[in-house]
């Protein structure tokens, strides 16, 4: 399941980001909002990044207007790694190298069609591993308060 949600500012590239899941018979949760009026953008994110966090979801999709507000709310709830996207290769990347699990996206940055494309590309990349593996776990790690820097 993909959980979604957004503000005002990420309204219309969310709609095609749901448009496309229903097309493809993806499997989602919209945790809002619905409507162009201004709403605070980490009551959305907040919900989305918590049902990936829950294991509710297995990636979270939130738009805002730049993408930004709505990482950094991600990035606060435990085992979220949310990346702000902006094109096609870095939404490949945050999940070959980072096992990113919320793609955050702007509707005030990139069009509806670049928005279907990261979503395509985020939701069909496996995480490589390898390498890579301990370096998202020195994240956990981090995120836990039991990082130690071993020289
Ligand atoms: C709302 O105007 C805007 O601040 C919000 O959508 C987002 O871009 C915040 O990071």
């Amino acid at each position: 399941m993909i959980a979604i949600g957004c503000d005002h500012g990420g309204l219309n590239i969310k709609n095609a980001v749901i448009d496309y899941l229903k097309e493809n018979g993806i499997d989602y949760r919209d945790f809002g909002c619905d409507s162009p009026e201004s709403v605070d953008y980490p009551i959305y994110a907040y919900q989305v990044a918590k049902a990936v966090s829950d294991g509710e979801a297995k990636f979270g999709i939130i738009c805002c207007g730049t993408g930004i507000g709505v990482s950094m709310v991600a990035n606060k709830v435990k085992g979220v790694r949310a990346a702000v996207c902006t094109d096609a290769f870095c939404a490949e990347m945050t999940r070959r190298h980072n096992n990113s699990n919320v793609l955050c996206m702007g509707g005030r940055v990139i069009d509806e069609a670049t928005a279907v494309k990261l979503a395509d590309i985020y939701l069909h990349t496996s995480f490589e591993g390898g390498r890579h593996e301990k370096r998202v776990q020195m994240i956990t790690d981090i995120e836990n308060g039991n990082f130690v820097i071993n020289d």
